[in-house]
């Protein structure tokens, strides 16, 4: 019987992690530990809030003592940290949030499962999820591969090799288990809309502008959510110790292109005059530092554990946004604030 640590399973990738886990593993018991910050959402988690092998803990990986409790509690088997503060935006205007959680707050939960498994690692994973993020910023040619020399460019990125550094560090010193996954940008549901897609599905469906930053011309490499935690999935099961996997689907989209796509959809979605929305698209100025693109080599992925992408990007968006339409108070619901009473709605406290 395995007892699976997911940090920050009340976020947008956390919340399908720990979905599929409670669902494809009813003999694991899997404990959500998430600190609930404005980016994590019990209501992504509604639907198996009451599975019998699921729990919540509302905690702070930063937390050392609350941690060490946790791991004796519950004498977790593998951890899958999710836990992070995620939004490149954020952190340029508040770095040090991002270094604090990202970087001390993965520090602490190694240090918490090393000294709860005390040298015995038999059957024991320690999953850290990360970014292609930490490679920089490619030109017009070229993949990242795990082979990559990482060149973070931002707090986030930068914070997020950092914690990288850390957990490898770990096992070359302690022989600690380590796994770790560099993905691409993610889309789907209970994707919140402060990041590029679900904003401007927001926005298009309130007439409201949709800010691109720049000329548009950066380029990112877009995976369905699902297909990230199948990868995550397979890798946490399959993968060998010690080793980096990266993750990514071969689909690179200019913003502005990405954008047109959605508005072409959201278009014929709402039954609006072809090229309405597209009349929303406004030009902002660029992010400091933007990362001109990223590209995913996911070769090693695909040769050594069979793992592929289900979805064409347009299937994908147009799935994304059919959700977007029928979980109208699920956005409401975050856009409002309102989705952070709902822990004490639920839990009482
Ligand atoms: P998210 O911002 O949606 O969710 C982060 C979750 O972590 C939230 O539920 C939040 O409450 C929780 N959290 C934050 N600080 C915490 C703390 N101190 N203690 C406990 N919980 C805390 O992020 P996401 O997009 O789901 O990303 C999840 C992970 O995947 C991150 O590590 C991110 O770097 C990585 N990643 C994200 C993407 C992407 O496109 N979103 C791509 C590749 C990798
Ligand atoms: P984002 O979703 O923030 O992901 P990341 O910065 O981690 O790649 O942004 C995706 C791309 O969209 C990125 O190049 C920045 C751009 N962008 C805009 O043009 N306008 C926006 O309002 C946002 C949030 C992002």
């Amino acid at each position: 019987m395995h007892t699976i640590l997911i940090t920050g399973g009340a976020g947008f990738i956390g919340s399908h992690l720990t979905r599929l886990f409670v669902i494809k593993y009813p003999n694991y018991n899997i404990v959500n530990l998430d600190k609930l910050t404005y980016a994590g959402n019990l209501e992504n988690l509604k639907d198996v809030e009451n599975d019998p092998n699921y729990t919540f803990v509302k905690g702070d990986i930063t937390d050392l003592a609350f941690l060490r409790e946790l791991f004796a509690t519950y004498n977790f088997t593998g951890v899958l940290h999710c836990a992070a503060e995620s939004h490149v935006d954020r952190s340029i205007t508040d770095p040090l949030a991002f270094i604090h959680t990202n970087v001390l707050g993965t520090a602490s939960l190694l240090q918490a499962a090393k000294e709860n498994w005390n040298g015995n690692y038999d059957n024991k994973t320690f999953y850290h999820i990360s970014t292609d993020e930490v490679y920089g910023s490619l030109g017009a040619e070229g993949f990242f591969y795990e082979t990559t020399a990482y060149d973070p460019r931002s707090p986030y990125s930068a914070s997020k090799a950092s914690s990288d550094h850390i957990v490898r560090a770990f096992y070359h010193t302690y022989h600690f288990p380590i796994k770790i996954s560099n993905c691409s940008n993610n889309y789907g549901p209970y994707h919140f809309p402060e990041k590029l897609i679900p904003l401007c599905i927001h926005n298009i469906l309130n007439n409201k502008p949709l800010p691109i930053y720049g000329k548009g011309e950066n380029v990112r490499d877009w995976l369905y959510v699902e297909d990230h935690v199948r990868a995550i999935d397979t890798i946490f099961h399959n993968g060998k110790i010690g080793e980096t996997y990266n993750i990514g689907g071969h689909n690179e989209w200019t913003n502005i292109d990405l954008v047109k796509e959605l508005c072409k959809q959201m278009d014929e979605k709402l039954g609006r005059e072809k090229g309405s929305s597209e009349k929303l698209i406004t030009y902002v100025t660029d992010r400091a530092g933007h990362d001109l693109r990223y590209a995913i080599d996911a070769t090693k992925l695909k040769n050594e554990l069979g793992w592929l992408p289900s979805l064409q990007f347009e299937e994908g968006i147009s799935k994304t946004i059919d959700w977007y339409l029928a979980n109208a108070q699920w956005l409401q619901h975050v856009t409002s604030g309102n989705y952070q009473q709902y822990y004490s709605k639920q839990y009482g406290v």
